[in-house]
């Protein structure tokens, strides 16, 4: 499209589509940061082209108009304004100079930008009289009604001081804990979840029936104020500062937040910015970046308005985290138990810093309840941690071209015919777990893995090459491979003869002849001898018997103390132990009488590997008794191994606190465990403290 006209006209045409629909109660068809780029891309266009920037441009305008709703419409006393955005710290800094009167020196109030709906409350000689949706920024919605349903929102405004009339404006939204709940009680009544917090809010805010918002947990923080008359009453000197508005708000009994802080100085804003984005999954609510205003509220009146939003305050948007891609293809996974999981394959796009291809969606059900098609447009979502997620299909997008997918009937690694293992069960499983090569190679490279036998170089990579070359039939040879074994592995060996000249050879480098075992094959021998003397429950861990992780494993290994002690233990002795229940105690047993698991076991104990703790004599038994839970990080030692010394102390490490924990350690950053221990007056110790009692018994007053 060359024609800037018709360029500028489409551009319009879709914002104002995606605005209707953002504000409307129609589920988003674009991401935000699509949007926000549509948006850019228009405001680029009219820089160029100014006659194009109509007054009724949506670069001009805030909101929509093309909602069409039950409710009365109602004038706002004074506009509501939206914000522009910076996408960039160098944005943050240009409009800083901007406003700041000498090098960017001015005062920031620096505050969450909330993902909720903005509300406009009009109190009137302190009573809550009418609580207005932004609308257009000009004319908004009569939602008083159901305003006044949300907690904390106070009817009457507290205190002596309150002007005759103020508008007080801020965002409704609904806490991210209650929109799981909501979906979670939706799904189990077979009912299509809501997409976000956000629309969820509007939606319930939007409702003819005021006892149904009354029903969801909406929430309000106040952040601005709009029309301001103080009748005969002196004004309150606080409000000449941005920063003072939510001292005077919160001192009439309004929620504000507790995250702005005062700031000055592209520095500090940068720090601000960084902590506020690594705390955002962490928040009560949804939030989308950040918003800057300036303190001095007669500079902000200096500055003022554009047509649509004040000069003196910016959005700093976080970069996205829920993008939209296409699902090209869905295929499926074949894990070390045998369950297979189907998986998204996506065309690689960048969220949240990295580049995803591949997305899990757990099982057949799960894909069937996401509704995607091979072929949709995806919503694709990294939030907090790192495992992405596919959200859902964009239904808009879909042109019928897309395609249902189908579970297939047969294990894609060995063609056995996929069963449930239990009835009911959710996942299908490969049934084959003896000769299956996706299992076997899987179960191997697990052994390999950091929270097992911890041998490096046993990836992956090195699975497959060692049962592909017939080196390995199971992981019961493992610990028998040679490095004789090694020269039939192609990714062991060296692939052509590397000669050194004399000088060399000289200085000590030896030659390499094709053929020979390379250096990773060496490594590998050397690391599985190392591995032969993990302790017990590292090796019981490596074994891949369902439901046994780390956990089961060290309780299996505390009570019994050798491999023998496990394996001969009757259903009833093991499930006695703490912390293995029933389940467990059934896999185990089966998992023992199963003639070539029991082979893995004999081959792995005439090779070496442990299968017996020894107590150590010396480890004094100071935590004896004594239920302990870590949480948070400590820095002498690392998630399994402040376990470890837990366990080898005498004591039990547990990973939830209750009433039977006697102690909680609680290390940097810990988070709901350390609230939990104070709810329930558990003694906390800091490093320091669990070290004395590790090591002298010392126990605190
Ligand atoms: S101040 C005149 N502060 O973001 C300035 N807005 O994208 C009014 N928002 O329309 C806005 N958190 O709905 C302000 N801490 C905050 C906010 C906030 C969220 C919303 C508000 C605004 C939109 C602009």
């Amino acid at each position: 499209m060359t024609d800037p006209r018709a360029r500028h006209q489409d551009l319009v045409q879709q914002i104002e589509q995606h605005r209707a629909a953002y504000y409307g109660d129609d589920a988003p068809t674009i991401s935000d940061a699509e949007y926000d780029s549509l948006e850019r891309d228009l405001r680029a266009l009219e820089a160029e082209y100014p006659e194009l920037a109509e007054p009724d441009s949506p670069t001009q305008t805030v909101g929509s108009a093309g909602v069409a709703t039950g409710f009365a419409s109602v004038k706002h006393r004074e506009r509501m304004m939206s914000l522009d955005n910076a996408f960039s710290l160098e944005d943050v800094a240009a409009w800083l100079a901007r406003v700041g009167k000498e090098a960017g020196d001015v005062e920031l109030v620096c505050e969450p930008k909330i993902d909720g709906l903005s509300i406009s409350l009009t109190y009137v000689d302190g009573e809550l009289t009418q609580g207005l949706t932004r609308g257009d920024g000009t004319q908004g919605e009569d939602v008083t009604a159901n305003v006044r349903t949300i907690k904390g929102l106070p009817h009457r405004l507290d205190g002596e001081h309150v002007p005759a009339v103020v508008e007080i404006r801020g965002e409704v939204y609904l806490p991210i804990r209650d929109f799981e709940a909501l979906n979670e009680a939706l799904l189990a009544d077979g009912k299509a979840p809501y997409a976000n917090p956000r629309n969820t809010a509007a939606g319930s805010l939007r409702q003819k029936d005021s006892k149904v918002t009354a029903s969801r947990p909406l929430a309000v923080t106040a952040y601005a104020l709009g029309v301001l008359d103080w009748g005969d009453q002196e004004p309150d000197p606080r409000l000449e500062q941005q920063a003072g508005i939510y001292q005077v708000l919160s001192d009439w009994g309004l929620p504000v937040t507790e995250h702005a802080k005062v700031l000055r100085g592209i520095g500090d804003i940068e720090a601000y910015l960084l902590e506020l984005e690594s705390k955002r999954h962490s928040m009560v609510h949804e939030i989308d970046g950040a918003v800057l205003k300036v303190n001095d509220r007669a500079v902000q009146r200096e500055l003022g308005f554009t047509s649509r939003a004040p000069r003196w305050a910016i959005a700093y948007k976080f970069p996205p985290e829920e993008v939209h891609t296409t699902l090209e293809d869905i295929r499926v996974d074949v894990g070390r138990t045998g369950r297979v999981t189907p998986y998204g394959v996506m065309t690689p796009i960048t969220v949240a810093g990295s580049t995803v291809t591949y997305a899990t969606l757990h099982n057949a059900h799960e894909v069937k309840r996401k509704g995607v098609l091979i072929g949709d447009t995806v919503v694709l979502r990294k939030a907090g941690d790192v495992i992405p997620e596919i959200v859902g299909p964009v239904v808009a997008a879909r042109t019928g071209a897309e395609r249902e997918w189908t579970m297939p009937a047969e294990c894609p690694s060995c063609g056995t015919t996929l069963a449930e293992q239990k009835e009911g069960d959710k996942d299908l499983r490969c049934p084959n777990s003896e000769f299956c090569p996706a299992q076997i190679t899987d179960r191997i490279a697990f052994i390999g893995s950091r929270g097992a036998l911890d041998v490096e170089v046993l990836g992956e990579k090195a699975a497959v090459a060692l049962v592909e070359s017939g080196v390995l039939a199971n992981e019961a040879g493992l610990f028998d491979v040679t490095e004789q074994d090694l020269r039939r592995v192609p990714m062991f060996v060296y692939e052509v003869d590397e000669k050194v000249t004399k000088k060399q050879a000289d200085a000590g480098v030896v030659g390499r002849q094709a053929g020979d075992v390379a250096e990773n094959g060496r490594k590998l021998i050397a690391n599985l001898a190392s591995a032969r003397e993990q302790p017990l429950w590292r090796v019981v861990v490596s074994l891949s018997i369902r439901h046994v992780g780390p956990t089961a494993s060290r309780a299996l290994a505390a009570a019994f103390g050798t491999m023998d002690g496990i394996r001969e233990a009757s259903s009833d002795e093991l499930a006695a132990v703490e912390g293995v229940g029933p389940t467990i105690a059934q896999s185990v047993r089966e998992w023992f009488d199963v003639p070539w698991h029991a082979d893995i076991v004999d081959r792995w104990a005439a090779a070496g590997v442990r299968m017996a703790d020894e107590r150590d004599e010396s480890i004094p038994q100071t935590l004896e008794g004594l239920t302990i839970v870590a949480t948070g990080s400590l820095e002498g030692f690392t998630r399994d191994s402040v376990k470890e010394a837990i366990i080898t102390h005498g004591g039990k490490a547990s990973s939830s606190v209750s009433k039977a924990t006697d102690y909680v350690v609680v290390g940097a950053n810990a988070g709901s465990k350390a609230d939990k221990a104070e709810q329930l007056g558990v003694p906390i110790l800091d490093e320091a403290g669990f070290v004395r009692l590790l090591e002298h018994g010392e126990r605190p007053g």
